[in-house]
């Protein structure tokens, strides 16, 4: 890699929320970044605009985390257009953020449900790293988005709980495979976050707002940026003695 070759990070589902925050947050740190999306070209379009209008870089890519199936053929894209906007096609941090929340009790959950969940969740975000893993470069970061709610407990989480408390598994079980190449994966754990996330409750509905921001220690819900932050700490140098660890973000919720 020569000095003007940038370091590259993937981060998924960046159109909007907190992938869209973490890719700002790489690429004002000087990563190049590959954002992928799943339906809005548009929007996608918006965060590269944004990256590039701020000084830095970045490209976007179409990826559907349910559609393993894809999974090579997005690999095949994802690799020519880094290569061809960069020179190089090693991937150097990737962020894992595409996910989805869906909730309710026991008796309300559906197989449908516990499909989409895992599916996306879990499924996905396990293949796209099996996908990816040989093009990350030796000393690289995973960067796997887990939730708060996979330690404390809420009525109505348990699959998404489960579907993310799945992938905190597979992070340190794969530290330990891809360790020997100086990979280090991490989990980062939101609390509730002000996005579109579970229909934008989070952000908009103010009785949600004060009521977990009465059970947090730093007294609100968190912004995207925060999130961004941490995720960008763990993909620096500084923190690159630091696997297989869960690191939760979330103002002290539900302590
Ligand atoms: N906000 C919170 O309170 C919170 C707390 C803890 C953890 N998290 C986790 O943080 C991550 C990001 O959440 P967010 O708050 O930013 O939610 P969001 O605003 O709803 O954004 C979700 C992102 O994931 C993408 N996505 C969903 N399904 C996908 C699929 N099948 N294939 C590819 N991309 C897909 C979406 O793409 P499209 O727009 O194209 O659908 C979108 O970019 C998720 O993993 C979530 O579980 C969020």
């Amino acid at each position: 890699m020569t000095a003007s070759t940038p370091r590259i990070a993937v981060v998924t589902g960046a159109n909007r929320g907190l992938g869209r925050a973490a890719a700002r947050a790489l690429a004002q740190r000087g990563f190049a970044v590959a954002l992928t999306y799943r339906g809005d070209p548009g929007e996608a379009a918006g965060v590269v605009e944004e990256i590039c209008d701020a000084g830095g870089d970045a490209i976007v890519v179409r990826l559907d985390l349910a559609d393993v199936a894809s999974f090579a053929d997005f690999t095949v894209s994802l690799r020519h257009d880094i290569d061809a906007r960069w020179g190089r096609s090693a991937i150097d941090v990737l962020v894992n953020n595409a996910g989805i929340g869906l909730f309710g009790r026991l008796e309300d959950a559906t197989v449908d449900q516990f499909d989409a969940l895992i599916g996306t969740n879990l499924r996905g975000t396990f293949f796209l790293i099996q996908a990816l893993a040989p093009h990350i470069g030796d000393g690289g970061r995973i960067i796997n988005v887990s939730t708060s709610l996979t330690r404390h407990v809420s009525p109505g989480t348990s699959l998404y709980a489960a579907s993310k408390t799945a992938v905190e598994a597979l992070s340190r079980s794969l530290a330990v495979e891809l360790g020997p190449r100086g990979i280090r994966i991490n989990s980062i754990a939101p609390g509730p976050t002000a996005t579109d996330f579970n229909g934008g409750a989070i952000r908009d509905d103010p009785d949600l707002r004060s009521s977990l921001a009465a059970h947090t220690a730093l007294g609100r819900v968190g912004e995207p940026a925060e999130i961004a932050d941490a995720i960008a700490a763990l993909a620096s140098s500084e923190l690159r003695w630091m696997t297989a660890e869960r690191i939760e973000v979330s103002g002290g919720s539900l302590l």
